[in-house]
């Protein structure tokens, strides 16, 4: 510990950095399409009904597009023909200095780290991390009367995700905003920069840094004072893994997929329930009941998903669907289609809560599931539960940082 306090005191750590701040304003090119619903929900609509006429998978010049529900399970457990790694392993290496699972294809590597990830995270006390996150949700409601207004994105969603995240992973120190401002750039570059810009990149590197020096200092200072610690990345360092980076590398892939994904699927519940009165009525005589919730987010989330499609890249000239495919083709799983899929959601046009949880599509499936799966099962119903016990009234107009929601305000008409 004596060594932390001393390094903290030689170099002082800002607490913002304007470098890194991804700057607000709506996303631009094809990306401004998604940022409201109606479109891309109309043209999900549109794609499982010609795919299911067509029978084959589109092809858009090298790009095949699989739409049926069928077919986008199929494509993610064939790991070994549509891989990940040539789609995120060049940017999860820019920015967190190694690889990581979600950009490693089969192989002994990401077998022998994706079971310390798991079995990290099954040693942390989740039921703990609830409890808190309910609290902490009930003390900011509690500030705004019957009537009142609350901003559920920078002033209820990112920055109490941002809290789940530092007690899971074991982070307490790194300052705000600093800290959520770096792991937006980084999440940004990541997994959403297809056209490799390089201002985005540019944020992301220089994020990175700091994400990279946050770990590493944590891991030296339980090093130096022999306490591992009951986190994450205390589960990770008690493993006796051959050495820290594999900890580091897990503990910082992690965190970027946790924090605006988290905030954006809130933003876009709340903002799909606000516009509808009966549905806001419905979810709210649910609001006390997790498993309702989470089958009403996970509608709402149907109807404006965090990520309508998934990219992979094929390994070996092969065919899915009918379709041939040519080895190093892009493939993208248009996995919110897959949702609209009749023989798999009926009635997809109506917002249902009791369907099957497993045909969700909302966090990926084969080899490289959402493994944040056991934390988004509690904190998304906990935190819109919340706002639909209070009465979800209104929603204004939806403000973005790039593709990230920012702001969003929301009228509650009752009381705490
Ligand atoms: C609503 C919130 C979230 C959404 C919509 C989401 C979505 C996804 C999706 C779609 C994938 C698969 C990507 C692909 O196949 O290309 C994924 C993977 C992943 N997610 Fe999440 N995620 C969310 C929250 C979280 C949280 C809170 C964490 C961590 C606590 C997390 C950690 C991960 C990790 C580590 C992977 C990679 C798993 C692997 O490669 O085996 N995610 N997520």
């Amino acid at each position: 510990m004596a060594s932390d306090r001393g390094r903290a005191a030689a170099r002082p750590e800002p607490t913002h950095d304007p470098e890194v701040v991804t700057p607000p304003g709506q996303p631009g090119g094809l990306r401004r399409l998604l940022a409201e619903p109606t479109l891309p929900r109309w043209a999900a609509r549109l794609g499982i009904f010609l795919a299911r006429r067509g029978r084959v998978p589109f092809r858009i010049g090298r790009r095949v597009v699989v739409a049926r529900h069928e077919h986008v399970c199929e494509m993610l457990a064939r790991d070994l023909d549509f891989g990940i790694e040539a789609v995120n392993a060049e940017t999860i290496g820019e920015v967190n200095g190694g690889a990581f699972v979600l950009g490693m294809d089969r192989s002994e590597r990401l077998a022998e780290e994706r079971r310390a990830l798991y079995a990290a995270l099954a040693a942390v006390d989740l039921e703990a991390l609830e409890e808190a996150l309910q609290a902490e949700v009930a003390e900011r409601l509690a500030a705004v009367p019957a009537g009142g207004e609350v901003e559920v994105v920078n002033g209820l969603s990112r920055p109490l995700a941002a809290r789940t995240a530092r007690r899971l992973f074991g982070l307490p120190k790194p300052p705000e905003p600093l800290f959520t401002d770096a792991i937006r750039s980084i999440f940004y570059h990541t997994f959403l920069n297809q056209g490799r810009d390089p201002a985005v990149r540019a944020r992301a590197v220089k994020a990175g840094g700091y994400m990279r020096a946050w770990i590493t200092d944590e891991i030296a200072a339980r090093r130096a004072s022999g306490e591992p610690g009951e986190d994450m990345l205390g589960a990770l360092l008690r493993q006796g893994l051959a050495d820290d980076d594999l900890a580091r590398r897990t503990i910082g892939g992690m965190l970027v997929g946790s924090i605006d994904t988290t905030a954006s699927s809130v933003a876009k519940i709340v903002a799909m329930i606000g516009r509808d009165r009966a549905l806001a009525e419905s979810v709210a005589r649910d609001a006390g009941n997790l498993a309702r919730m989470r089958g009403w987010c996970a509608e709402a989330l149907r109807m404006w998903p965090h990520n309508p499609i998934l990219f992979r890249h094929a390994r070996a000239t092969t065919a899915i669907g009918g379709r041939d495919v040519a080895k190093g083709e892009t493939v993208i799983a248009w996995t919110q289609a897959a949702m609209f899929d009749a023989s798999v959601f009926p009635e997809p046009g109506r917002m249902r809560p009791d369907r099957d949880a497993a045909a969700y599509l909302h966090f990926g499936g084969g080899l490289h599931p959402c493994a944040g799966r056991p934390v988004n099962a509690f904190q998304i119903p906990v935190l819109v539960g919340a706002l639909a016990a209070r009465g979800i009234a209104g929603v204004g107009r939806m403000e973005w940082a790039g593709p990230f929601p920012d702001r969003l305000t929301v009228k509650l008409s009752r009381g705490a």
